[in-house]
Parts: C-alpha cells; sequence; structure tokens
C-alpha cells in the first residue's frame, strides 16, 4: 500500500509536523492560518510545554503565567490528565456518537453537579468551547421561557465577553467585536457592570427572559464588582423572574480561590457556562451547568429535546479532560493555592502600585485572576512605545524577561497573569522582580518620575 507521503507529494505526517522546525512551520502559518494574527501577536514556536514552562525552538525556558488565557489550570501538559486521557483511549469505550450511552460524559456531570453552587445545577450540556456553550445557552434560555411572549430580550453588560461567535457577541458588551456581524441577535441590551440599580431599573421592564454576566469581568479588564454584587443580582433575578446566568469560563474552575467565583458570595444562579479549566489544557472543552428546572422547561419534552445537537456533544475524551482536571484540582489543593499564592501576588503588585502611582492606576483581582490597569502613555511617547505603559511592560516582559502575558481584549489600558495554578512562589517573585524592572526602564524611557 503506497503511504500518504507517496501519494501525494508534500504530505506532511504527524512525525513531520511535530518535528518540523521554525521556518517551515512558520511558513506554512502564514500561508494556511491567519497571517496578520500570527504576525501581529508576536507569536512563538514553543516546541515544548511542561507545568508552568515553555521551551522556544532556540531552546530559551519561558514561564507561562497566561495559561492560554486560564485554559492550563492545572499546567501545560499535566502527567496525571494525560495518564487519564490516555486512559479513556485505551479503554476502547465509544467516545464519539451523540446518540448513546456515555459512561464519562455522564460521571463528569454528575461530578459537576456535586461541585456545583449549592449542589444546585445538576444538568449540563457540553460544547467544544467557550462560545459554543453560550450560544446553547442563549438557545436554553430562550426555549425555556417560550411560554413567556413577554420575555424576548436578554440583558447583558457593558464591557462584557462571551466569545466571538455571532451569538456570543451579540450578548458581548464591546461594539468592536460586533461591528461587522450586523445584524446580528438585535434583542439584547446592556446595564453598567456592577451596578445594581441600573440592573433594577432594566429588569423592572418585565421584558428580559436573562441576565448574563460574569461574576469577575475578564476581558472587560479584570473588574472584580463590589461585594455583595451578586447576591443582589441574585435577588433581583429572583424578584423580577428573570434568569440568572453566569459565564465562568474565565473565572470559574478554582481560579479565583474558590471552584466558582460566585461561591465567594454562595449565590446559586440560574445557569453557570464553564470551559478553560476543565480542558485539562489538553482537550477543547466548554458547557453548561443549570437547574433541572431550567433545563427541563427547555428541553423536558419529546418535542424539543431534539431542539439541541452537536456531532461532540457528551464527548468522552472532553468528559475524560473534565473529570481529571477537577480530580488534579481537588487532590493538589489548587483551590487554597489560587487563593494563597493570589493573595500575595496582588499583595506585592498593590506594593509595586503604591510605589509607582504615575505608571499603575490599579490591580485587581481575586486569586489567581489579577489584572493591572495602567495610565495612557503622554502622546509625544506614543509612537512605536504603546498607548498604555501596559503596553511597553506587557512587551519586555514577554521579550525580556520571557514572561507570558497579554492585554484583556476589551480594555487595552489592562494587561493580566493566569498563571497555571500550579505556578510557585519563586516564579511568582520572578514575575515581580522582572515587572518592577519593566516599569523602571518605562519611567526611564518617559522621563517620568516613579511618584
Ligand atoms: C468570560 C468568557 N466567556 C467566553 C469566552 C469565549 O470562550 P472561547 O474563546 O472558548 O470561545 C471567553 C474567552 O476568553 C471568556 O473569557
Amino acid at each position: 500500500m503506497a503511504s500518504a507521503k507517496e501519494q501525494i507529494k508534500g504530505f506532511y505526517t504527524v512525525d513531520d509536523a511535530i518535528s518540523m522546525d521554525y521556518e517551515t512551520t512558520r511558513d506554512l502559518q502564514l500561508k494556511h492560518l491567519n497571517r496578520e494574527r500570527t504576525l501581529s501577536g508576536g507569536c512563538k514556536y514553543f516546541i515544548k510545554a511542561d507545568g508552568t514552562k515553555f521551551t522556544d525552538h532556540e531552546g530559551k525556558e519561558h514561564l507561562d503565567m497566561i495559561g492560554a488565557v486560564g485554559v492550563a489550570s492545572v499546567g501545560n501538559n499535566n502527567e496525571f490528565i494525560w495518564n487519564e486521557l490516555e486512559k479513556a483511549f485505551r479503554s476502547k469505550q465509544y467516545l464519539m456518537g451523540a446518540i448513546a450511552y456515555h459512561s464519562i460524559a455522564a460521571a463528569f456531570a454528575h461530578n459537576m453537579a456535586l461541585v456545583s453552587p449549592g449542589g444546585r445545577l445538576t444538568k449540563m450540556g457540553t460544547a467544544t468551547g467557550g462560545a459554543e456553550a453560550i450560544e446553547s445557552v442563549i438557545k436554553l434560555v430562550k426555549l425555556a421561557t417560550r411560554g413567556k411572549p413577554e420575555r424576548t430580550r436578554i440583558l447583558s453588560c457593558e464591557g462584557a465577553f462571551h466569545g466571538k461567535t455571532t451569538g456570543a457577541v451579540s450578548v458581548g458588551g464591546k461594539e468592536k467585536w460586533r461591528m461587522y456581524q450586523h445584524p446580528l441577535m438585535e434583542s439584547v441590551d446592556w446595564v453598567p457592570y456592577a451596578d445594581a440599580d441600573a440592573l433594577e431599573a432594566a429588569l423592572a421592564r418585565g421584558v428580559y427572559s436573562a441576565f448574563f454576566l460574569e461574576p469577575i469581568q475578564g476581558e472587560g479588564g479584570i473588574i472584580v464588582p463590589p461585594e455583595g454584587y451578586l447576591t443582589k443580582v441574585r435577588a433581583l433575578c429572583t424578584k423580577y423572574d428573570t434568569l440568572m446566568v453566569v459565564d465562568e469560563i474565565q473565572a470559574g474552575c478554582a481560579r479565583t480561590g474558590k471552584m466558582w467565583a460566585v461561591d465567594h458570595e454562595n449565590v446559586v444562579p440560574d445557569c453557570l457556562v464553564f470551559a478553560k479549566g476543565f480542558s485539562g489544557g489538553l482537550v477543547p472543552f466548554g458547557g453548561f451547568i443549570c437547574t433541572e428546572e431550567l433545563y427541563e422547561a427547555a428541553y423536558g419534552s419529546v418535542e424539543t429535546c431534539w431542539h439541541h445537537t452537536a456531532t461532540y456533544q457528551e464527548n468522552g475524551l472532553s468528559a475524560t479532560a473534565g473529570i481529571a482536571s477537577l480530580e488534579f484540582i481537588l487532590e493538589n489543593n489548587l483551590i487554597e493555592a489560587a487563593a494563597e499564592k493570589g493573595a500575595y501576588f496582588i499583595g506585592r503588585l498593590k506594593t509595586l502600585q503604591e510605589k509607582y502611582p504615575t505608571i499603575i492606576k490599579e490591580v485587581r483581582g481575586k486569586g489567581l485572576m489579577i489584572g493591572l490597569e495602567t495610565y495612557e502613555i503622554p502622546d509625544v511617547y506614543k509612537e512605536g512605545y504603546g498607548d498604555y505603559f501596559a503596553d511597553p511592560i506587557n512587551n519586555d516582559l514577554v521579550e525580556v524577561y520571557r514572561i507570558q502575558v497579554n492585554h484583556t481584549l476589551n480594555n487595552p489600558a489592562v494587561f493580566r497573569f493566569l498563571p497555571p495554578l500550579t505556578v510557585t512562589l519563586e516564579e511568582i517573585n520572578y514575575t515581580l522582580e522582572s515587572f518592577e524592572k519593566c516599569i523602571q526602564s518605562a519611567l526611564a524611557h518617559t522621563g517620568r518620575n516613579a511618584g
């Protein structure tokens, strides 16, 4: 039998791809994938990712302080997750197929119900990522409220980010990601984030089926609402018969020092959306958990149960990554670790903010979800340097100190740290020392005083 390479000139096998050099990889990526994003994103070629460390094609080591934007909560290429995935592969269970019994998906849904807020979100829908999960929740809400013709609208928050598919940008709070996709789902309104009075005024209109919110806004700039806000949201949603949907795609999975960010206020939403951290850093995954009442109202009839299907739903490999992530987090006390290391990290950053108040405007975050808002750079220094101090600092951290971080998508003044929850104190200290050097270099460049 002729090999694929013999049949198709230029064909690359997996072995070829794994050992591909930088130049070939670059050429292929620029030619066949998104050229402009690759070039403007400052991409690196990491040939190895292990825990919190990356090795690039020149053999240089980099520290992962962004975890693929919150994906690698358990670290990169975690051996435990790998082994569990391998077990699932080798079991030769039927891992695909939407319409079959799936023990691993059922077990994951069961485990998630156990760790869900108040143990009350006992039904699950799965997806292949965050935006698809959000899409499926938009539909869940619509189906569940189909008997309430006055409630055709969804309420969301200014600055919110829920993904970039058409439905997800429709409920997102940034026109930049919507502008070329109109006409969108037009039945959406927005209220300022963390403003309970504005929320009540909107909900009192009686037209909203659901209120979507991030318990901590991620891409909006790591915005932590004042304590008590989530509790108020819960009370207002109940009072005005509106479903409370929390997007924990970035803030969930132990990142903020609780399994879920809503757990900080013991709030039980009607629906919670997850993704990122439950991938084990290895397998695309997302989904929602919700109350039985909500799920049954949407899909609890023979007529409506077929209104949501997807090829990879209840996928065995994704569910394996989900179970393994939960197990690793629990057995390695990563919830407590995120709380403790996060408090230390944020505390030290706040000290730096006091020392350099002309550069850092605010340090925000909870656990290991941390953002730094910086000041705008004076116009005379902007060209080739950046609009906000976040730009040169981010750039120096990545290029000079080889620490991976990035900006928040909806707020360019802010860059953030979302390291694997396994990050060590030494790594945090190295980041802090490097960060201070970046600030000093920005001060020197712009002729500013520290205070
Ligand atoms: C809060 C939140 N929701 C949704 C998404 C979209 O997830 P995905 O990129 O997997 O579509 C993200 C991604 O960063 C997110 O942070």
